[in-house]
């Protein structure tokens, strides 16, 4: 088993490139299930998520290349309509095959995802909408089974769920007529699938908005696509550089996906350049307590609020993180407190009290988001952190101690099973 060790205190300057988007390359691979032909994909990360995502289109029947950051997947011929329970158990985001095997097989097999450690992870959204669309849907033995064709109709999302704008987006078309998505999920990984499935041939419009129309056509053709980078990604580094003072410049990604986080990083006291594909942050006082709420975007991203709430540890004053995505995502909170912070839930609302400083200690890792929080605490603590569960992290982090260690961070990763080793 392997763990992150960092010695904190070391100043943190230097550019970091991000990578493709986790949570859109998933989706763009379950979206190239719907082009027979061979769809290339380039700027994918190389993270263990996307690995999984090519066993369950394996398991479908297509093939996946993997030549540095590009995937061909080929899905000429699919043989299978079902994403079997041990694959969709190890990543909830293979639920996205749902939508376009109903789009390109007209049914689906796929196991329900269960819970995480940052909540339910619900699936009656996506259900919901694809009834709407006329798809027959019943849930049994812990699976989707849903029975097109899927027609197109106005579908109304009660909340705009990312997932489920996904799946309704890919079961849709290829459907008969036209379907709209009221209240749909705005974030760029949803405008960046839409993209690839226009250049495939659909016909979307409003993809980004709140309503996206649809309409059907016959039949898609393979593409070659390059993944929108890494927003989530790119404000974790960021939020690395406002802990320690910076200049820390992140490039790779359009500041544009990260305008809120920007401006609440410049309330924390930093100042925020931002650049064509990237941005340049730096700190001079203290870091100012900020009020920060997540909500689907354009709010402060869910993704982001364990990496920020790091940063307020450190504030000067008391700050105030309302959770609105998921029921449980404070987790992180109760790993930092070991490191000195000093931090109250209630139920969505977190008090964080700024301290002078946090302190090397051992600690696990909550979850992917959780787990990078980890790690930049340990940046600026006194002494010796050790980070443990860090698959979480490797889940979405491609490089993650390299690209710390490049910007002139003590982190390494150690074999823990051999105690001297840490
Ligand atoms: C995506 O998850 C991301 N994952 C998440 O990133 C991200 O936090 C989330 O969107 C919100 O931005 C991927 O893209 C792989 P949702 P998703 O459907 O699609 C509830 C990370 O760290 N809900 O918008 O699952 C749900 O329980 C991950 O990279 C229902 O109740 O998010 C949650 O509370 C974590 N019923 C909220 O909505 C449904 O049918 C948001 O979920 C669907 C969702």
């Amino acid at each position: 088993m392997e763990a992150i060790v960092v010695d904190g205190g070391l100043p943190l300057t230097g550019t970091v490139r991000v990578g493709g988007a986790k949570n859109s390359a998933l989706k763009l691979m379950a979206a190239a299930l719907l082009a027979p032909g061979v769809t290339t994909l380039r700027n994918v990360p190389d993270i263990s998520d996307v690995a999984v995502m090519a066993e369950v289109l394996e398991r479908l029947g297509a093939h996946v290349v993997r030549t540095d950051h590009t995937l061909t997947i080929d899905a000429t011929e699919l043989t299978s309509h079902e994403a079997p329970y041990d694959l969709v158990v190890r990543m909830r985001a293979s639920t996205c095959v749902l939508g376009a095997l109903v789009g390109r097989l007209g049914r689906a097999h796929v196991a329900m995802p269960g819970g995480c450690n940052i909540g339910s992870r619900k699936v009656d959204i996506h259900i919901a909408g694809l009834e709407q669309l006329g798809v027959a849907i019943s849930t049994e033995h812990g699976y989707i089974d849903a029975e097109g064709p899927a027609h197109g109709a106005h579908v109304m999302l009660e909340f705009p769920s990312v997932g489920a704008t996904e799946n309704l987006l890919m079961a849709s078309v290829l459907a008969d007529g036209e379907t709209v998505i009221d209240n749909a999920a705005r974030e760029p990984e949803i405008a960046d699938l839409a993209s690839l499935l226009s250049e495939m041939g659909a016909d979307i419009v409003g993809a980004g908005t709140p309503t996206i129309t649809v309409n059907g056509v016959t039949a898609l053709t393979a593409v070659d696509h390059s993944v929108v980078g890494d927003r989530i990604e790119a404000g974790t580094y960021l939020i690395a550089g406002a802990l320690d003072s910076g200049p820390v410049t992140v490039v790779g990604f359009d500041p544009a996906h990260l305008d809120i986080v920007l401006l609440k990083l410049e309330h924390a006291g930093c100042i925020v350049e931002r650049q064509v594909d990237g941005a340049t942050i730096s700190r001079a006082g203290r870091i100012r307590p900020v009020d920060i709420q997540t909500l689907p975007f354009p709010g402060f991203p869910t993704d982001l609020q364990a990496p920020f709430m790091a940063l307020l540890a450190l504030a000067d004053g008391g700050s105030v993180i309302t959770e609105n995505v998921f029921e449980n995502r404070f987790i992180f909170a109760d790993e930092i407190a070991r490191m000195g912070a000093d931090i109250r839930i209630d139920g969505h609302y977190a008090l964080v009290r700024g301290v002078p400083a946090l302190s090397g200690a051992p600690v696990r890792s909550p979850d992917l988001r959780g787990g990078a929080a980890l790690v930049l605490a340990g940046l600026v603590a006194e002494g010796r952190t050790v980070v443990t569960d860090i698959h979480h992290i490797d889940r979405g982090y491609e490089g993650f101690v390299d690209k710390l260690s490049a910007l002139g961070a003590s982190v390494r990763r150690v074999d823990v099973s051999d105690p001297e080793a840490a």
